[in-house]
């Protein structure tokens, strides 16, 4: 199994990191443009080798897309991240340049890869990688949706002072402050709803401090953040490389789904090792329904913005 990583940020080598402590890949390759800035992370990660126990091999690459060659995993992670008081919206001027080259040039290297794209704006970037790569659609995969819900986790969970474990919930929609979709109604302490337990004001609480959960760290780490978004990458990358059937909300491509298409967005689907195995279809309340058709509009006012 390997896996390359293109962009050895902050998010990047988070990513890096988480799998190569879970020890599922051979080989994870990092690339970046910063001239030995890949190398140089890749070869501190490995001194971590025998600390943390792992044995996936970590290699760094200066823009050299040769030593990608037959990944079987490929995660986009390069580009600008936004500043306090930034949307990731903003970012697209100078994203979708930089993800249209990458996809492109990993694709040459490895035509059957599966390909998780994480620069934002995500689900704008993830259909550009759609519109120009080639690849079937339940080979590219955006990830968003399993950070949200990670942070809807942590949010239901301190609401509820429960430990995390005991939390369960998923955030479908655009992966964007206005845009995300908490699902309320589907949250549950073991097994019993949420709204057992919570009232509704705090519930709408939870909900806007997940939808701001990206910016709020923002804010208080002057850039964005990079645990959790690596950790969410890691968790997808190894739902593929393992083939675990895993569920977990990400951006695809819609057909008619949701009663939406020709966009990128987040929902629930099942990841093995031929990526997007199915989209699950979920009931929504009303109130769901149509944020989701806002939360739509808003992403196809982005993917607007896009030149192929
Ligand atoms: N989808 C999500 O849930 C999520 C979460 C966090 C961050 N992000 C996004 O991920 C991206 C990276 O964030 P970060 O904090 O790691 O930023 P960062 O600035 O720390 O790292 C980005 C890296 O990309 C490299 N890069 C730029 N252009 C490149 C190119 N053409 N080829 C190869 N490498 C290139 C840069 O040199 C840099 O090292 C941002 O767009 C951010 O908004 C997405």
């Amino acid at each position: 199994m390997k896996v390359t990583v293109v962009g050895a940020g902050a998010v990047g080598a988070s990513c890096a990191e988480y799998i190569a402590i879970k020890n599922f890949a051979s080989e994870v390759v990092l690339l970046d443009i910063k001239e030995g800035y890949a190398e140089g992370k890749a070869m501190d990660l490995m001194q971590t080798a025998s600390l943390n126990g792992f044995d996936t091999k970590i290699t760094g690459s200066t823009n050299d897309y040769s030593k990608t060659a037959n990944s079987d995993i490929c995660v986009i992670t390069s580009g600008i991240p936004r500043k306090p008081g930034m949307t990731r919206e903003e970012l697209i001027g100078i994203n979708a340049g930089i993800v249209k080259t990458v996809s492109a040039s990993l694709v040459e290297h490895s035509p059957n890869t599966i390909l998780i794209v994480v620069s934002n704006p995500m689900d704008t970037m993830t259909y550009l990688a759609h519109k120009t790569t080639g690849l079937p659609k339940h080979k590219i995969i955006g990830m968003g949706g399993a950070l949200d819900s990670a942070r809807f986790k942590y949010r239901l969970a301190e609401a509820l002072e429960a430990p995390i474990s005991d939390v369960d919930g998923m955030v479908i929609g655009g992966h964007s402050d206005k845009g995300m979709v908490p699902l309320t109604s589907h949250a549950t302490r073991n097994s019993i709803k949420v709204s057992e337990f919570l009232s509704k004001e705090r519930l709408d609480q939870v909900k806007e401090d997940t939808k701001v959960g990206g910016a709020t760290l923002t804010k208080l780490l002057g850039t964005s953040a990079w645990y959790a978004p690596g950790a969410a990458v890691s968790g997808l990358v190894q739902a593929i490389a393992c083939d675990q059937k895993k569920m977990f909300p990400c951006s695809t491509l819609l057909d008619g789904e949701y009663g939406l298409s020709d966009l990128c967005i987040g929902v629930p689907v099942i990841l093995g090792k031929n990526g997007i195995e199915k989209i699950v279809d979920v009931p929504l309340s009303d109130a769901e329904k149509q944020h989701l058709a806002e939360s739509a509009e808003g992403v196809k006012k982005t993917n607007g913005l896009l030149e192929f």
